[in-house]
């Protein structure tokens, strides 16, 4: 199988690495696409084909990721229409791009997936969801996630599924920077240096997350485990709980998922407008046709 990027930043590149580090598909068979040739570069490093054309990895690819910002995706994908085929299969990581919008712009019938990962994806420790959209043939959600499992998790969900997912694992990496550097700001107040409090705060997040995913304990249990009556931990969680921690990242989690929603929405409503103004100017070439 051949692998084509559109847009070759970050995530791309994760990927790329990924796809080679696990031998699932080899460089040869990879092309890449971008407006940057300092990201090209970075591709060409690993042995992966590079244009600035992106028709010509749709040309070279069965399967298309789509990895530019979502802003510009409708756009890339009416710069490649004419070289589309029902046989390429479509992947677009965009966040808040519904796959209505994806569809309507490629041939009817052809495959495409959305997918959210996260920034871990970059240091193989990703968590992705990948939604199929209505056109996908049985074995495509199961290729596509094995690829994604070269860079982490990656568990199939539904298209509705996705805005939660957003606000959860895909926004999740920044909420759980701060609370790393919230945990050294409180090691340093009380005396650590700041680079020993750092790696130390880095190192309990990744220690309690590798508890909860190993032990298949409920996390609620293993804090319980951990509180010992009237001791340091119970009386922290007491703090803890003061400041509002739990409402405060359950509200975080639900702002991110309602504001990829708008997103979509207004994905959704320029797609419309872009509908609109195809059948316009139809109906005016037929006018045109017709009074010739
Ligand atoms: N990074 C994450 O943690 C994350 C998580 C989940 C989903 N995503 C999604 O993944 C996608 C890519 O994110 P990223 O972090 O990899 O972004 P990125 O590093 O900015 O990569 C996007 C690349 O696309 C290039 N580009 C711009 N216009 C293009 C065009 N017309 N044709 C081809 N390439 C073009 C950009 O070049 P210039 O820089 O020169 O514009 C840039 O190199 C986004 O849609 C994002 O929503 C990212």
């Amino acid at each position: 199988m051949s692998v084509g990027f559109i847009g070759a930043g970050r995530m791309a590149q994760a990927l790329g690495r990924g796809f080679i580090s696990k031998g699932i598909v080899k460089p040869q068979k990879m092309v890449a696409s971008d407006t940057s040739q300092s990201v090209l570069d970075v591709m060409k490093k690993q042995g992966i084909g590079t244009t600035t054309c992106n028709a010509e990895v749709v040309e070279r690819s069965d399967l298309v990721v789509l990895a530019v910002k979502p802003h510009l995706v409708a756009d890339v994908l009416q710069e490649i229409s004419d070289f589309l085929t029902k046989e390429k299969m479509f992947v677009s990581i965009a966040a808040g791009v519904p796959l209505e919008v994806l569809e309507s712009n490629l041939l009817l019938g052809t495959r495409v997936l959305r997918a959210m990962p996260n920034t871990a994806c970059l240091v193989h420790a990703g968590a992705t969801v990948v939604a199929p959209g209505k056109s996908i043939h049985s074995g495509d959600t199961s290729l596509v996630q094995t690829l994604f499992q070269t860079v982490g998790v990656c568990y199939v969900g539904t298209e509705d599924q996705l805005d939660a997912v957003t606000g959860l694992s895909g926004s999740g990496p920044a909420y759980a920077f701060t609370t790393i550097e919230s945990l050294a700001d409180g090691g340093v107040k009380m005396g650590l240096p700041r680079d020993m409090a750092t790696k130390l705060a880095a190192q309990t997040l990744f220690g309690a997350a590798k508890m909860v995913l190993e032990s298949g304990k409920h996390p609620g249990q293993l804090k319980d485990e951990v509180c010992s009556p009237g001791g340091t931990t119970i009386t922290a969680m007491h703090a803890l709980e003061r400041g509002g921690f739990r409402g405060t990242i359950i509200d975080a989690v639900e702002a991110s998922a309602l504001k990829a929603r708008k997103m979509g929405e207004l994905e959704l409503q320029k797609q419309e407008g872009r509908t609109l103004e195809i059948e316009q100017e139809v109906r005016m070439t037929k006018k045109m046709a017709e009074k010739n």
